[in-house]
């Protein structure tokens, strides 16, 4: 047995260089006690809008008021539907629930694992107020089919970017494209905070405005509330954090597409094992690098055995989840989402990643996929 130890996810490594650089930046946070929202989380807003290509951004606790936010900001609520997709984290669900509105699930595309646009239409209904698409994994949901149909059936989309923070779709960046872009700086993200935070962006100036009134407990001036709000700041220490962080973010970004492309080289070919595609439309991030295998519980298991370090994502699609039981979906309801779920096996992924980990990934998990003599 190997004792090589390549982990998931190498947050180290990738902190150890900017460490001394974020402190500082922290350390400036503390000596000005700028702790709730403040100057350091809109110096991360206006740089990050810069980076997204739209004009505001608003930054807020996680990637799960993201959406929420987004969702009341523009006028979702009881009696309204959202089409997205069951292949994804739960908060893409939960956020449009606790908006009271329902979700309506959509399978995914089974060569990019974003919302299949083929299938949309047929899940609209008179109640439908909007489109979440999720760039799942990185990679960004075919997006021109989803806008041209929203603007037919008067629908806004959201996209939840929260995997996508660099992504391009025909140059342009994902969270640019909807009518709102929702990210998560979660510390494993692309672009991770230091802790929780979140962001939206957009290019709407009313609906900012909706965006960070909401997130001040509905007041655009201290102590009187034009609506009920909540308490949605990011901390200032996330945005100083988040601030030095960006600008390594397209090394970073670039980094994990090394990794990516390397992985694709060593394993092509390798008969059951199907590579994830990258869509000729854009650019992901590759935020998880997933294959698909028959036997993924056992590999999962002797992999992690031999200290290689993967993840599913996700194990579960949302429509199965015991929490959503009462939506009434079966299994059977969306093949593409169940195969994947049964299957996506996640390798380790990380920009400092290097050819020599990667190659005893590839080697260990070929020895394991290796028929046994
Ligand atoms: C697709 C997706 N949506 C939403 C979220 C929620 O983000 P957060 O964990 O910052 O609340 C995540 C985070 O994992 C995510 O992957």
């Amino acid at each position: 047995m190997s004792t090589s130890k390549i982990p998931f996810l190498d947050l180290k490594a990738h902190h150890d260089p900017i460490r001394a650089e974020v402190m500082a930046a922290i350390n400036e946070v503390v000596d000005k006690n700028a702790f709730a929202g403040g100057p350091y989380v809109t110096r991360f807003e206006e740089a990050y809008a810069a980076f997204c290509e739209t004009k505001f951004c608003v930054g807020v606790g996680n990637g799960t008021d993201s959406l929420w936010f987004s969702l009341l900001a523009l006028g979702i609520g009881p009696g309204d539907e959202v089409i997205t997709v069951p292949m994804t984290f739960m908060a893409t669900a939960e956020a449009i629930t606790y908006a009271g509105a329902k979700p309506v699930f959509v399978d995914i595309d089974p060569r990019t694992f974003t919302i299949d646009v083929t299938q949309i239409e047929a899940a609209i209904t008179p109640r439908t107020r909007a489109i979440m698409p999720v760039h799942l994994f990185g990679q960004c949901a075919d997006m021109d089919p989803i806008m041209e149909i929203a603007a037919r059936h008067k629908l806004v989309v959201i996209e939840d970017a929260a995997q996508a923070q660099g992504t391009l779709y025909k140059g342009r960046k994902a969270g640019s494209i909807g009518h709102a872009g929702s990210f998560s700086f979660y510390p494993g993200k692309n672009l991770g905070a230091w802790g929780e935070a979140g962001a939206v962006t957009t290019s709407d100036p009313a609906l900012r405005e909706r965006l960070v009134m909401f997130r001040e407990h509905g007041q655009k001036k201290k102590y009187y509330h034009d609506v009920v709000g909540w308490n949605g700041r990011m901390d200032g220490i996330q945005g100083a954090v988040l601030s030095v962080k960006l600008k390594y973010l397209d090394q970073a970004n670039a980094g994990r597409r090394r990794a990516a492309a390397r992985y694709d080289a060593l394993l092509a070919g390798i008969p059951g094992v199907l590579l994830p595609a990258e869509a000729a439309y854009g650019r992901s991030i590759y935020h998880v690098y997933a294959l698909r295998v028959s036997n993924r519980d056992t590999l999962l298991q002797q992999l992690g055995e031999r200290g290689i370090g993967c993840g599913i994502h996700y194990p579960v699609p949302v429509h199965l989840q015991n929490a959503y039981a009462n939506l009434g979906y079966g299994r059977g309801r969306f093949p593409v989402s169940e195969a994947c779920a049964d299957s996506f096996l996640s390798l380790p992924m990380y920009p400092e990643l290097t050819d020599a980990q990667i190659n005893t990934v590839v080697h260990e998990l070929k020895e394991c996929l290796a028929p046994v003599a």
